[in-house]
């Protein structure tokens, strides 16, 4: 288990969603797998105002809903609640630090914490920029007693020169090795587990090339649709909300070389080639190889679901778009001509997030497929969630006379494990970042890359008034025109259904 020292995590943003669905859970549960230090103090500001004791109550709430230990001891929550506190500034307001800087030093006597703190921004991201200089103003980026860290939560930039602009603002403040840009998909133990099932087993990594595998495919499916974030989501999309970031860190790690060492370096190394080998994508891809869509209402078994354009805080003729689904080459040894098909969208029949490799089939086609089923490619799929596990698509002979092929499932799910435990990914992250790791966090470079990869899109998209926005009944799985970027007569996208160890085209929503 990851060592940490003493010190204290100062959340800005304390009182907004993320502290309280996601951040104070995933600290409880450190706490409650004896994670964190002897001394440490989690020190909560915004500008609403709350005294400690309101701040407490309103996070054993959350605590209660989201912690993985939301059955915990009351006595157990109350312990650990004793340790977090609260400050009501006007964070946009520079002279208010003082009294961070205050509460800091009152907290590191009472606690021990040595100096040791991490800053943790889950603001808007206009104070992204803000606060860092205002803690450079009182002295507290700089490591000459402890440590000082400061976690971005995304969006990191709206495009490629939001990005470029905010790396400088932070890198103004803090040292590239002190920001830790989170992305959250990283800290998800399936993702992590790429690495362990490409590069610990012998009999995966000859076969992950071009000559052996025929395409991939990575989905990350929600049935939900923007609930109450459209105000947000209307601003964003699909592209900038799910694959600059989350899918195309899936996307480097299926795709890098095996690294020297696991070290931050030699990984963060591993993955920043990929992204220098995305093809860049030229006014034909945009339009053949790039497709967006957006959820139109439907009902579905019964079920009244409201269109995109109807849901709260939208434009009524809002043009962005809910799903988006690409075909990409990377242009390097080992993927030369291997299509990579990405595909994200809300309100689709069912949520599952999943890698799919598909082998190249055997050379000649000796048996026929069963009666009922067609022949189907090997296939490994790496599910990232819900049911996470693994599973090999083989094909079998059906017992009896003749030769008739039929595909199995060589099924693993983390569920059959006996300790199953997997931890949130806030809480790995956290814990990490807690620890000076920052191997499952984004460096500066890599925001940019990968931004500078979708720019194009985004820019045909504003600015092309014939760029196509294909609408999609909720509950579908998105335009039907995406079934034409995937090349091949015999291949589609896999289509998990809410038993994801089963292929159908009915799902439920
Ligand atoms: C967030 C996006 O980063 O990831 C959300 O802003 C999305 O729109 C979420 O719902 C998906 O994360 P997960 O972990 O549920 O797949």
């Amino acid at each position: 288990m990851k060592k940490t020292i003493n010190q204290a995590l100062v959340i800005f943003g304390a009182s907004g969603d993320l502290t309280y669905r996601k951040l104070i859970p995933a600290v409880f549960d450190l706490f409650m797998n004896d994670s964190l230090p002897e001394g440490y103090a989690i020190l909560g500001v915004s500008r609403t105002e709350f005294s400690n004791k309101q701040f407490r109550k309103r996070m054993k709430e959350g605590i209660r809903q989201f912690a993985h230990y939301k059955e915990a001891e009351e006595k157990k929550i109350d312990s650990f609640l004793s340790s977090v506190f609260y400050l009501s500034i006007d964070t946009a307001k520079g002279e208010e630090y003082i009294y961070v800087k205050k509460k800091l030093s009152e907290l590191n006597k009472k606690f021990n914490l040595g100096h040791n703190y991490i800053f943790y921004l889950s603001t808007p991201p206009s104070l992204y920029p803000i606060i860092p200089k205002f803690l450079y103003g009182q002295g507290l980026t700089l490591q000459q007693k402890g440590f000082r860290r400061i976690i971005i939560e995304k969006p990191f930039g709206h495009d490629l020169s939001s990005a470029i602009e905010l790396n400088k603002q932070l890198q103004e403040f803090f040292q590239e090795d002190q920001i830790y840009r989170i992305d959250h998909y990283l800290g998800k133990e399936t993702v992590q587990n790429m690495l362990v099932t490409r590069f610990a087993n012998g009999i995966y990594e000859p076969l992950w090339n071009r000559n052996y595998i025929q395409h991939v495919e990575i989905t990350a499916a929600e049935s939900v649709g923007v609930e109450d974030r459209g105000g947000y989501y209307d601003g964003s999309g699909a592209l900038r909300d799910m694959i600059q970031n989350h899918l195309l860190q899936v996307l480097s790690l299926v795709a890098m070389e095996p690294p020297n060492k696991i070290t931050p370096e030699e990984i963060r190394y591993e993955k920043m080639k990929v992204f220098r080998s995305l093809r860049p994508l030229s006014k034909t891809d945009l339009k053949k190889n790039v497709i967006r869509g957006q959820y139109t209402e439907a009902t579905v078994r019964g079920k009244h679901y409201k269109g995109y354009r109807e849901e709260s805080n939208v434009k009524p003729d809002s043009r962005t778009e809910t799903y988006a689904a690409m075909k990409i080459f990377i242009d390097n040894w080992r993927w030369e001509g291997v299509p990579f098909y990405i595909r994200t969208g809300k309100r689709l029949p069912t949520q599952v997030s999943e890698v799919v490799i598909h082998f190249r089939p055997s050379p000649q086609r000796l048996f026929k497929a069963a009666e009922g089923t067609v022949h189907s490619d090997n296939q490994l799929i790496l599910r990232i969630q819900p049911d996470e596990g693994i599973l090999l698509k083989t094909g079998m002979k059906v017992p009896g006379s003749g030769y008739e092929v039929k595909s199995v499932n060589m099924d693993f799910h983390y569920s059959d494990l006996n300790d199953h435990y997997i931890p949130s990914a806030y809480e790995r992250l956290i814990l990490d970042c807690m620890a000076g790791d920052n191997m499952l966090f984004m460096q500066g470079a890599a925001a940019e890359v990968t931004w500078k990869f979708v720019q194009p899109i985004l820019d045909y998209w504003e600015n092309d008034k014939d760029a196509p926005l294909h609408g999609y009944p909720a509950g579908s799985w998105g335009p039907d025109v995406a079934d034409d970027l995937v090349e091949g007569k015999e291949n589609t996208w896999r289509y998990p259904c809410k038993n994801l160890a089963e292929d159908g085209i009915y799902c439920e929503l």
